[in-house]
């Protein structure tokens, strides 16, 4: 018989919100990002903006294997969907990823390429980007350096759209990434529990069958 997960929700030893949560993420807010991005991710962006039509972008940032570009594509076939992961093993599942550009749909673009520079890329060259999906990043348990919110990249991410839409299944994640947004960029928050009837993502899938919550945080 297959054994029962009890420990789920054990994500990490951290019980509540960050104690440096706010300090960190002000560090960030208050200095600028510069590190360096490679030529080629540079070459690579460029190549997207001369593909892509004229249209609203919507961003599905660390998409995985593509199902909820795919979800989305449907969802808003009047707009251009690109997802972005730096996985070319989780990309390459998606039946239609032949290379680091790929066409995917009438209206979605999977691309392999690195967000952190790919989010600045975007920001500097004015492309809009109308809605932002940022859906179960990696939570970083033991380092909250690493979570988009305490990383110097959070400025850049509050900045790229007027509605970002991040979904955890780690409650602390969510309401981290909650007070980050409205404490230290001053914009109106949202959390709601998912309970869609169809799972946007793989990961989504897995804690919904494993009947875990998972949280959604709207930003903007
Ligand atoms: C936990 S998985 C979630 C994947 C998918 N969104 C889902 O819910 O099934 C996190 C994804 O983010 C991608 N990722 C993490 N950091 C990234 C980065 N800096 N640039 C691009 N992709 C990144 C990983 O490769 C991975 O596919």
């Amino acid at each position: 018989m297959k054994k029962q997960r009890t420990d789920y929700r054990i994500i990490s030893n951290q019980t509540d919100v960050h104690e440096n949560c706010l300090s960190i993420a002000k560090k960030h807010r208050d200095t600028v990002f510069q590190a360096p991005i490679p030529g080629h991710q540079l070459d690579l962006f460029n190549q997207i903006v001369n593909q892509l039509p004229d249209e609203s972008i919507i961003l599905d940032s660390g998409c995985g294997t593509g199902m909820s570009t795919d979800v989305l594509a449907k969802q808003f076939p009047d707009k251009v969907i690109i997802g972005v992961d730096k996985s070319s093993y989780r990309l390459s599942k998606h039946p239609r990823f032949k290379e680091a550009i790929s066409q995917t749909n009438e209206n979605a673009w999977l691309v392999h390429a690195e967000i952190n520079h790919f989010w600045r890329l975007l920001l500097e060259s004015n492309i809009t980007i109308e809605q932002h999906f940022i859906l179960y990043p990696n939570p970083w348990p033991k380092d909250i350096q690493k979570r988009f919110h305490g990383h110097p990249i959070a400025k850049t991410l509050f900045s790229l759209s007027p509605k970002t839409v991040m979904r955890t299944n780690w409650e602390i994640y969510a309401n981290e990434f909650t007070l980050v947004a409205r404490d230290v960029y001053a914009l109106i928050c949202e959390k709601r529990i998912v309970n869609d009837s169809e799972p946007m993502t793989l990961f989504e899938k897995k804690y919904l069958e494993n009947n875990e919550p998972c949280f959604e945080v709207v930003v903007g």
